[in-house]
């Protein structure tokens, strides 16, 4: 898809400049947001200060690694192909801890390991990818047909939860059976992708954050809001990973249901978009106090375009002008391309119900760029 309008330009020129000097400050750490003075943060360690603080491990750390490989494919410029593979040796490190990863490996090592290896075809990376995918099989209950999301979290080890993030998280298995062509990791990708399609998309096309099964008998308990206002609710970025995530598998597998699935949750979603452009925490939340999460905005956007390129041009304009419309208030409204904050995407809140909202988060900045690269004709689909 190659779009020309001049706010796209505006936002790629803005973009490359603003990566050119971010990327060079901060290539020898892993970001995930800005401190007060707007400096990126490490997250590659462990905060002593913090005891649930998970270092390397920590779920987003394959994307700044993913950033940079955009900007390499974009630019070519050797610099960002080098700091790429900065943060994908750091990832490496999380194989000796056990009980370290979790299902979102996904996120981390297709975004750099496998990222290299399509780029560059660097044998490594993809014995890394590969591994990585293997621990992510390994994390399916063959009782319930779900893949376990989390190990601990507030001391619970949640052996029976699965969530709706993991829908992108498939892709790393997707892409180890079109490589290594052993069909578990297919049956695997499938048998989850199904789970998700009963247990968790609802007949109004809004999804559940987390659904919560015996995972002795396999049989559905319960569901929770997560990260969204309450129970029922609808998370703006869990809607958001169905969309991505059931666009994903249709890709990899031509199965027609779940691009229905695709369509119906970007449905709800078109339906609950305000005018403004500017997406909620939750779709179901209060009016006030208005928190907002660029995030969300950003990851739609990305999955509304790839979901379009999937339909016949007749019947797409509402999926990408939908997308059109979240980005380009990003990139005019709610984005930073000053030197007084290493990130770009402002308003961006991980979960209703914390302290914190209106943050910086590199995975905003990842999906943005990605969007607004297949805006440009250029982005390399990396799912
Ligand atoms: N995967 C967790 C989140 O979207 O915050």
């Amino acid at each position: 898809m190659q779009i020309r309008e001049q706010w796209i330009d505006e936002a790629i020129k803005n973009i490359r400049k603003k990566m050119d000097w971010v990327s060079d400050k901060n290539k020898d750490i892993i970001p995930y947001t800005c401190a007060a003075d707007g400096s990126y943060i490490d997250m590659s360690k462990k905060d002593p200060g913090d005891p649930k603080s998970e270092g390397i491990n920590w779920w987003t750390n394959g994307f700044w690694g993913g950033l940079l490989w955009l900007l390499y494919e974009d630019t070519k410029d050797e610099k960002y192909k080098e700091y790429a593979r900065i943060s994908e040796k750091k990832l490496e490190e999380c194989f000796v801890e056990y009980r370290g990863l979790h299902h979102d490996v996904g996120f981390m090592y297709m975004l750099t390991a496998v990222a290299d290896y399509k780029i560059t075809g660097n044998p490594h990376s993809r014995e890394i990818g590969l591994h990585a995918a293997n621990l992510l099989a390994g994390r399916f209950n063959i009782k319930g047909n779900f893949i376990r999301a989390w190990n601990l979290r507030d001391g619970e080890p949640h052996t029976g939860w699965a969530i709706i993030d993991c829908m992108m998280n498939l892709s790393l298995l997707y892409w180890a059976y079109e490589e290594d062509h052993d069909p578990r990791y297919l049956h695997i990708a499938k048998a989850h992708a199904d789970t998700v399609l009963v247990n968790f998309i609802r007949e109004d096309g809004s999804s559940e954050h987390i659904v919560e099964f015996d995972p002795v008998s396999g049989r559905r308990i319960t569901s929770y809001g997560g990260q969204g206002y309450e129970k029922g609710s609808a998370w703006s970025r869990g809607q958001a990973w169905a969309v991505y995530g059931f666009t994903i598998s249709y890709i990899h597998t031509k199965e027609e249901k779940y691009l229905e699935a695709a369509k119906k949750a970007a449905e709800y979603c078109i339906s609950q978009i305000p005018k403004s452009g500017i997406i909620p925490i939750d779709f179901k939340q209060p009016k006030v106090p208005a928190l907002e999460d660029s995030c969300a905005a950003a990851i739609l956007a990305s999955g509304l375009i790839e979901l379009s390129v999937q339909i016949h041009p007749s019947k797409n304009a509402r999926y990408r002008d939908a997308a059109l419309l979240l980005l380009q208030t990003l990139a005019e409204d709610r984005s930073d391309f000053t030197q007084t904050c290493d990130a770009i995407l402002k308003n961006c809140s991980a979960s209703y119900h914390e302290k914190t909202h209106h943050i910086a988060m590199v995975y905003a900045d990842y999906f943005f760029v990605e969007a607004i690269y297949k805006l440009n004709g250029t982005g390399r689909f990396m799912w």
